[in-house]
């Protein structure tokens, strides 16, 4: 998914119409992303049976280069699947866990298929921990994801790094079932 613009940030904790507006063109943002992605997850899309009972969903990630990244939905919630570059792997690795708001390592948030030596794959919620707008992407080093909201930052294994969102973007289970399969809602194959 390409990075989209940054926009005019405020800090403002309270719910304003100004944010509805940026939620409600988030989530537009989500239905665009989607449909991105679309080439990537219809292929493999299972029935409409088995995703309203929110069963695992298998996604084909194997047209996703580093430095790119796609939104799915699982269980009506939308998730940012990132493959990070080796730039942004050692600028989040780089970051003292002991300064964040929600400590957490970096390392155990990036993923890959369990034969592979590089891991270099994070899978985070998409809505923001404050208030629930989608995140967008700047790249500038560790910084990965910039709320329009309020101006929450989070790292690009979605540690927040400032701003008033209270913790980090939660990662869903998930695993690779192969080298190009990535499923969503379980940690076991
Ligand atoms: Fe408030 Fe993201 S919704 S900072």
């Amino acid at each position: 998914m390409a990075p989209v613009s940054e926009q005019t940030i405020t800090s403002d904790d309270e719910p304003t119409r100004r944010d509805f507006i940026y939620i409600a063109s988030g989530m537009l943002g989500v239905v665009g992303a989607a449909g991105l992605a679309w080439p990537f997850i219809d292929q493999m899309r299972p029935d409409a049976a088995v995703r309203a009972a929110g069963q695992p969903v298998d996604i084909d990630v194997s047209s996703i280069e580093p430095g790119a990244a796609i939104i799915v939905t699982w269980r009506g919630k939308p998730y940012f699947v990132r493959r990070l570059t080796e730039a942004e792997i050692e600028a989040v690795t780089a970051l003292p866990e002991d300064g964040l708001k929600d400590p957490a390592p970096a390392e155990p948030r990036i993923g890959g298929p369990a034969d592979e030596a590089a891991k270099d794959w994070v899978v985070v919620a998409a809505n923001c921990t404050h208030l629930g707008c989608i995140p967008k992407v700047v790249d500038s080093g560790a910084d990965g994801w910039h709320c329009p909201c309020h101006g929450s930052v989070f790292d690009f294994t979605g540690r927040i790094l400032h701003g008033p969102a209270p913790i980090n973007l939660p990662q869903p289970p998930h695993v690779f079932a192969d080298d190009t399969t990535l499923t969503i809602g379980t940690d076991t194959v």
